[in-house]
Formats: structure tokens, C-alpha cells, sequence
């Protein structure tokens, strides 16, 4: 089974023939909303609506921990991460379709680990991406006939403001090409829980100071929504293309972790 976390914007998938509900409860507390288990292009999906199905939760209140534990549990082996960032590097602008291959992690306090407890493990984060989900991904891009941009450093802030133009300079000057609030801890949770995971990500606005415009939630809800169907063209060929077996190292991420 193949999970798929929807961002802002993205609630629900049309087209994903809901066959079960799931209401799970970890040890770490509550995922955002139920799991809604479907059918998709012939393949089970587990759908998870990241902020929350009436979008109440924000992005440094997810429970990241609970979110990815809920999948494992569910036996997804798999997870397509949605999002909605803002663009910075050239190139990124609204309705770019990104697959990122990098991340710059900037939160602060949020649970970034499993392993607070009795256990120290180390995983490594070289790769954050799965690179056999993304070949994938690519490819379904290009199967689909959708533009993609095929890589992109995502940094990941705190939120939940926006950030000031010095803030996006200084990323820009570091390397980022997109940022966004929500895939830190989420992308190395996954990595921990032995789990694939890549991202697919839209750009909604010009990051803070690109452009002179004022950036509004309103344009990203509304970009997202705008681009709902191309992401799902590419959702629907990426199912056919993801091999059955996991070739990747990312299911044996706790080999040689632990002390
Ligand atoms: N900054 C941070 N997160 C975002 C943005 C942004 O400009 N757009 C969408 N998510």
C-alpha cells in the first residue's frame, strides 16, 4: 500500500474511490485526521489529510511522529509527501511542479525522532529523498507529459509566518531553491520508521522579497487547488510505475543506526 500525505490545498484526492476509514492511535498520540483507505489506478492508497480534513492543524503542531507511525501501522511501505512551498531560486515560479532532492532543515522544537528513549539511533540522511520513488516520480513526469523541475533543495522553516526578505535571501545564499513548513521531521520520521518517501511539491507564491507583491494564504490555497489536477495525473502514472519490490536502501535504514 502506498500513503499519500495531502497538503494545503489538497484535502482529498478525487478519483481515489474510498474504500475504509482508519482511525489509528499511536504511541506518540493522534495522526492529523483518519486515514482514508482507497483505490486508485489499481493500487490501495492510505490518504492522510496532514493539516487535518477541516485544515486546523498548523504546520508546527502536526504530530509528525503519530502521522508516519499511523502509516507504518497500516503496513504502507511507501509515502508520497504533497506540499505547497514558495519559490525562491530562478525558475521556481507559481504552478512549478517540483521534485526535490535535497532538504535544509530549520525548524526548531518540533518531536524529530523516535528514539528519545533507551535506544540511540543515528540514520543516515545523505539521500533524504527515496531515489527509487523519485526515478519513478521523473518518470511518471515525463510518461504524463507534465513539466517537472527534477530536483530542488527544500528548506524547511518553523512557520507559522511567513518569512522576511532577508530570511529568503540568506536561504537563497545557502543553497535552496523552495521553502516550505512541513517536510521536516516528516521526510527523516519516514526514514526512521524504515519507510520510502519522496516529495512532490507545487510552488504556490514567489518566496517573501522575490517579487514585490504581498504573499497571501489565499494565492496558495488557490494555486494548489488549480494544479490539483496535474498532480494527480502524475499520482495516477506513478502507481503503475513504482516497482511491486523495494529496491532502495531506505528498508534497512536501521542497519548499523543504533549504538
Ligand atoms: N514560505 C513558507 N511556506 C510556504 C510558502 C512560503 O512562501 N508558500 C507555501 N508554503
Amino acid at each position: 500500500m502506498i500513503g499519500i500525505i495531502g497538503g494545503s490545498g489538497l484535502y482529498e484526492i478525487e478519483g481515489v474511490i474510498i474504500k475504509d476509514v482508519k482511525k489509528i492511535s499511536t504511541p506518540f498520540g493522534d495522526p492529523s485526521d483518519f486515514y482514508r483507505i482507497g483505490e486508485f489506478s489499481n493500487k490501495y492508497v492510505a490518504f492522510l489529510p496532514r493539516h487535518g480534513s477541516n485544515h486546523s492543524i498548523p504546520p508546527h503542531v502536526i504530530n509528525y511522529r503519530a502521522n508516519i507511525w499511523g502509516f507504518k501501522e497500516l503496513g504502507v511501505e511507501r509515502i508520497i509527501s504533497l506540499s505547497a512551498v514558495g519559490g525562491i531560486s530562478p525558475g521556481m515560479k507559481p504552478g512549478t511542479i517540483v521534485i526535490p532532492d535535497q532538504i535544509i532543515d530549520m525548524t526548531k522544537g518540533r518531536n524529530s525522532t523516535f528514539y528519545d528513549k533507551e535506544k540511540v539511533v543515528h540514520i543516515d540522511f545523505t539521500e533524504p529523498y527515496c531515489p527509487e520513488m523519485r526515478k519513478s516520480i521523473l518518470k511518471a513526469g515525463k510518461d504524463s507529459g507534465t513539466d517537472l523541475k527534477t530536483s530542488g533543495t527544500y528548506v524547511c522553516v518553523q512557520g507559522p509566518r511567513l518569512e522576511t526578505k532577508a530570511e529568503i535571501k540568506y536561504f537563497s545564499g545557502i543553497g535552496a531553491d523552495i521553502v516550505g513548513m512541513t517536510t521536516m521531521p516528516e521526510a527523516s520520521l519516514a526514514r526512521e520508521a524504515e519507510l520510502c518517501y519522496a516529495g512532490i511539491a507545487v510552488v504556490t507564491n514567489y518566496a517573501a522579497g522575490i517579487k514585490k507583491k504581498r504573499l497571501t494564504t489565499t494565492e496558495v490555497i488557490d494555486v494548489m487547488e488549480k494544479n490539483s489536477k496535474r498532480l494527480k495525473k502524475i499520482l495516477r502514472k506513478v502507481f503503475t510505475l513504482m516497482p511491486n519490490k523495494r529496491g532502495c536502501q531506505c528498508k534497512e535504514a536501521l542497519k548499523e543506526a543504533g549504538i
